[in-house]
């Protein structure tokens, strides 16, 4: 039987409706043709896949017959071959060598950086201040990571590396167009804010890395594990290059999608100040004033359901892309080799047959495992199969953490006169920030 598809345009395909909102695209794909469909990105044929059983195929069972999607291919531009965007055995090279930095006990022990950094940075702010939390998350979030994976003090980096991330994102988006290859052999304006932003960050962590080899010490800290790994002759595992895409690919992934995570969970939470009540009065309750530490983390149930919650409705890795590298059967469809295979934790995330009441901001579905009937890929914000997240462990324990500190002393009331849109690059953002004004809870 054939797939069900949308009419594809000649040489754009469907890339003008995707583009528009590719989340809202995907969510029409899916209501109007079913669990698989097929539509075309420029030329190239995609399958969209949303129901969890054929999810587990695509990322866990049949994981070693795909491939990266093309979205994972441009990102090489500025990434490299780094663990996000690598495949087959270097992959699985790499993520060998940089599991041991993110055990659990490893992870835990970053805590305290995480909130002594927190705890600096918020002491900045003052009340009836106006800002925007998102560009706060992101840039507390790029301080913390840059700490504890490589002992680095990137605060006065983070206004540079943040314009560059953002200079990247629109970058990767140019790819979409149809002239995209023409586009970036221009002498045009992205070009030459991607090639110098690009240099930029490169530059940075390069000196970071010559620096961590000059001192020559182990901080236990994930620069330190790959410097120090070895290969089977007691040589040096990794190049430098490598090691320098790893750091790379580290500071982006590991702060991009934690503080895009943490900007939703405040938007939520000031349009439902009901829940919000509630966090506070869990934190109140549990810390007894004291900042929280790893021990308290079991406790904190309200605020874990808050931010699992907000990555329901805004999962920041809103799409997950595959290519079939042979011709291959995806729950009962033929999938031609070359094809891209989406998956979309987005989609699944707000399907009426999973989740009563898609579209509502419900912290509880949380407590006491009333999610626990839901199918098990009905819910995956940190991907899963041997390219699940590696980083999950620290972004729940930095989200949840930052999530009870801050709220002992602030409360954001959101302006009224700025929408709050999410826009879906390589995460989803929210589009223009969040602006919010600053509340002191009395203390
Ligand atoms: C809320 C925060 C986060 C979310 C929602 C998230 C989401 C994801 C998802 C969905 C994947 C799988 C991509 C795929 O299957 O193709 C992934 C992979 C990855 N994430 Fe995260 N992530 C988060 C935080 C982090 C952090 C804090 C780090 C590092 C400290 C990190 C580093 C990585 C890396 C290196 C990969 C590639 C893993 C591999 O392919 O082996 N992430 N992430």
């Amino acid at each position: 039987m054939p797939v069900p598809s949308p009419t594809a345009w000649p040489i754009v395909g469907n890339s003008l409706e995707y583009k528009k909102n590719p989340p809202l695209y995907l969510q029409h794909l899916a209501s109007t043709y079913g669990d698989v469909c097929r539509f075309q990105l420029g030329r190239n044929p995609c399958y969209l896949f949303s129901h969890p059983d054929a999810i587990r195929e695509i990322l866990v069972t049949q994981a070693k017959h795909l491939g990266r999607s093309m979205g994972y291919e441009w990102m090489k531009t500025f990434l490299g071959s780094g663990l996000l965007t690598s495949s087959g055995e270097t992959h699985q090279r790499r993520r060998r060598l940089a599991q041991p930095a993110f055990r659990n006990s490893r992870i835990d022990a970053y805590a305290p950086n995480m909130l002594t950094t927190t705890q600096k940075w918020i002491a900045t702010w003052q009340h009836g201040d106006k800002l925007d939390i998102h560009q706060e998350m992101m840039r507390l979030a790029l301080t913390i990571i840059g700490q504890a994976m490589f002992h680095e003090n990137l605060s006065k980096l983070v206004v540079e590396i943040g314009e560059a991330v953002d200079v990247f994102m629109r970058y990767w988006q140019s790819n979409f167009s149809p002239i995209a290859k023409l586009m970036h052999a221009l002498p045009l304006r992205l070009n030459r804010e991607f090639n110098e932003a690009k240099t930029m960050f490169y530059q940075r962590m390069e000196a970071i890395v010559q620096n961590h080899r000059e001192q020559g010490t182990d901080e236990g800290d994930f620069l330190s594990m790959l410097l120090l790994a070895q290969d089977d002759e007691g040589g040096a595992a990794l190049s430098n290059k490598e090691v320098v895409e790893e750091l790379v690919t580290i500071t982006i992934a590991g702060h991009e999608t934690t503080a895009n995570a943490l900007s939703w969970s405040w938007y939520l939470l000031a349009s439902h100040p009901e829940m919000a009540a509630q966090v506070e009065e869990e934190v109140d309750r549990e810390l007894a004033g004291k900042p929280p530490t790893v021990a308290d983390l079991e406790r904190l149930t309200y605020c874990t359901a808050v931010f699992k919650e907000s990555m329901r409705l805004y999962p920041p890795a809103w799409s997950v892309g595959r290519c079939a590298i042979n011709d291959i059967t995806l729950a009962n469809v033929k999938v031609p080799a070359g094809s891209m295979i989406y998956v979309s934790p987005y989609l699944v995330h707000r399907d009426a047959r999973w989740w009563p009441q898609p579209e509502r901001f419900m912290p509880k579905r949380w407590i006491n495992g009333q999610h626990s009937e839901q199918p098990k890929y009905s819910y995956l914000p940190f991907g899963a199969g041997k390219h699940q997240c590696i980083g999950e462990r620290f972004a729940m324990l930095e989200g949840i953490l930052l999530m009870a500190l801050v709220v002992q002393k602030w409360r954001f009331e959101l302006d009224p006169e700025h929408e709050v849109t999410p826009e879906a690059f390589i995460t989803l953002r929210p589009k223009n920030g969040i602006k919010v004004t600053l509340q002191a809870r009395c203390s």
